[in-house]
């Protein structure tokens, strides 16, 4: 009894903290006074944007086997003007191929592919840069980018390493072997102390790998796959989009940033016209900062339960078994993949929502539909990493640090800035452990490149004792896992004052990597920290 009502109690608070927070726009800045009121635009007024796919340019040699041809993408990075709803003028965005989302790569898995990024950016920033940041420094070039391809098992060079970066009239290629399991991937800008504004800007798309088993499994497909794109931004009256800074001069960085208005690909409020049957739903969390409890109903207020829907994966694949739920949280990075049957919703309204907003209409048409996809009972065996095969737990903090300046908070992992020594030093295919342990009042959705990883437990511990004599003392038992958690992933929530631990093994490739949270204030402001696979000794660093 107490244990169960004591996890309620855990789980409540740290939904409500993060559901206050979504509801009243915290801007650490302070906002100025006049901002576009999302809220009373016409709902439901303008089609959801499908991305396109993008298109290979031609057939290239494979550097890693000349003999081999393989596609070969040529990907412009430009500024470009959009619409965001049919009552806002005009928007500046960045974008891949001019769109946001950019063109969804489509892979199949263990057959590489070239991408070359090209960045065709103007040489001024639409948001200011904070040159105090490491990285963003008032000598280096304004406009940086570089792409990462989140959840890739990529090799260190074309991984995206954020000082990688290429400045306008320059491109990088880079080398996708592909070589995992089908997954909804996605490609991000990852420019060192400016990522958050690149984002913010739009510089996102999605990477779906497919594969045999996948085609098995006769899920909905072609129209009846969906992909969604969530992120939130602000408006000023003139369309643009609004980030906010701190007010502090010459150091413009703020904590987080949480928009007014929650835009499925690239649309406020955007309707789907759909057949009463079955969809398969490709969710993405594309915001810098901002946490999502998602549901659907047909009551588009936020107060009802909403209808069960199956999760089928999560980031890295399919999960062992559809699992059927009416609620799914999503923070920064994570991706579902998600089964929802129209077909007793014919001629009915469907809304997709937050737990404090409406985002998107689905509208089911009232005629029948034929429907020969199928939700199978089981889906891919998820095979549970013994804790026994790790040979090492990294007990790693998560911590905000106030500076002798006063500024906001510097966010670092393990006590440490992004240009100290590596710490974390894991041998080629061997398993760790890391543990994370959450000193803050935030939940920090943390990454790991190169790997998939199974999350093992959450678990709540003393932070006073913490604090004071550096140990763990746990106040309960592990905090229940969503089905959603226990497939592969490759983001993972970690909640406030909770330590979560996470099982890896490292394989794929050896060389340096980073890991960091996907906030991307945080990941701007040092929460972030490059890690090196080796191929000999595991390294340790004292
Ligand atoms: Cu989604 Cu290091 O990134
Ligand atoms: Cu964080």
């Amino acid at each position: 009894m107490r244990t169960t009502r004591r996890r309620f109690l855990e789980n409540m608070t740290w939904m409500a903290a993060f559901a206050a927070r979504n509801a009243h726009g915290r801007y650490p800045g302070g906002v100025s006074g006049k901002l576009l009121d999302t809220s009373a635009l016409a709902r439901f007024v303008d089609p959801l944007p499908i991305p396109a796919s993008a298109k290979p340019s031609g057939l290239r040699p494979s550097p890693v086997d000349p003999k081999l041809q393989i596609p070969y993408y040529r990907m412009a990075i430009r500024q470009f003007q959009t619409t965001v709803h049919r009552d806002v003028p005009s928007t500046t965005f960045w974008g891949y191929d001019s769109s946001c989302p950019g063109p969804t790569i489509g892979a199949r898995s263990g057959n590489p592919l070239l991408v070359e990024w090209v960045n065709e950016l103007p040489h001024q920033h639409i948001f200011p840069i904070d040159h105090t940041l490491h990285g963003a420094e008032a000598d280096k070039p304004e406009v940086r980018t570089v792409v990462h391809v989140h959840g890739g098992r990529t090799g260190p060079e074309s991984d995206g390493y954020p000082e990688d970066w290429f400045v306008p009239g320059q491109s990088a290629t880079s080398y996708y072997p592909n070589g995992q399991e089908a997954a909804a991937l996605f490609y991000h800008d990852h420019a060192m102390g400016i990522t958050r504004l690149n984002a913010v800007a739009g510089l996102m798309g999605l990477y779906v790998i497919r594969d045999e088993f996948e085609d098995g499994l006769n899920l909905p497909k072609g129209a009846y796959e969906i992909p969604l794109v969530i992120f939130d931004r602000s408006f000023q009256p003139d369309g643009q989009i609004h980030y906010p800074v701190s007010g502090k001069t010459g150091a413009p960085w703020v904590s987080e940033y949480y928009g007014s208005a929650i835009l499925v690909n690239g649309k406020i409020f955007p309707y789907l016209e759909v057949e009463p049957r079955k969809y398969r739903l490709r969710l993405l969390n594309g915001s810098n900062g901002s946490f999502y409890q998602l549901s659907f109903s047909t009551d588009p207020s936020v107060t009802s339960t909403g209808l069960a829907f199956h999760q089928v994966g999560s980031e890295q694949g399919f999960l062992a078994a559809p699992a059927q739920m009416n609620l799914l949280i999503l923070g920064p990075g994570e991706r579902a993949d998600v089964i929802l049957d129209f077909s007793r919703q014919s001629g009915k309204e469907i809304y997709l929502r937050t737990n404090v907003a409406v985002i998107m209409q689905f509208r089911v048409s009232a005629k029948k539909a034929a429907d020969s996809s199928t939700l199978p009972a089981m889906l891919r065996p998820v095979p549970r990493i013994q804790e026994s095969t790790a040979v090492i737990t990294r007990e790693l903090t998560i911590a905000d640090y106030q500076n002798r300046l006063g500024r906001s908070n510097v966010m670092l992992l393990n006590g440490a800035h992004w240009n100290m020594p590596v710490t974390e030093r894991p041998m080629l295919n061997s398993t760790e452990i890391w543990s994370f342990i959450n000193l803050t009042d935030d939940s920090h959705p943390i990454h790991l490149h190169l790997v998939r990883f199974q999350l093992l437990d959450r678990r709540p511990f003393d932070l006073a004792v913490y604090q004071l004599t550096k140990k763990i003392v746990l106040t309960g038992p592990a905090v229940e896992l969503p089905a959603g958690d226990l497939g592969w992933k490759d983001t993972v929530r970690v909640d406030p004052m909770t330590i979560t631990r996470i099982i890896v093994k490292f394989e794929g490739f050896a060389g340096k990597y980073v890991w960091h949270c996907h906030m991307l204030e945080h990941e701007d402001n040092e929460m972030m920290r490059p890690y090196i696979i080796t191929e000999s000794c595991p390294g340790r660093v004292a």
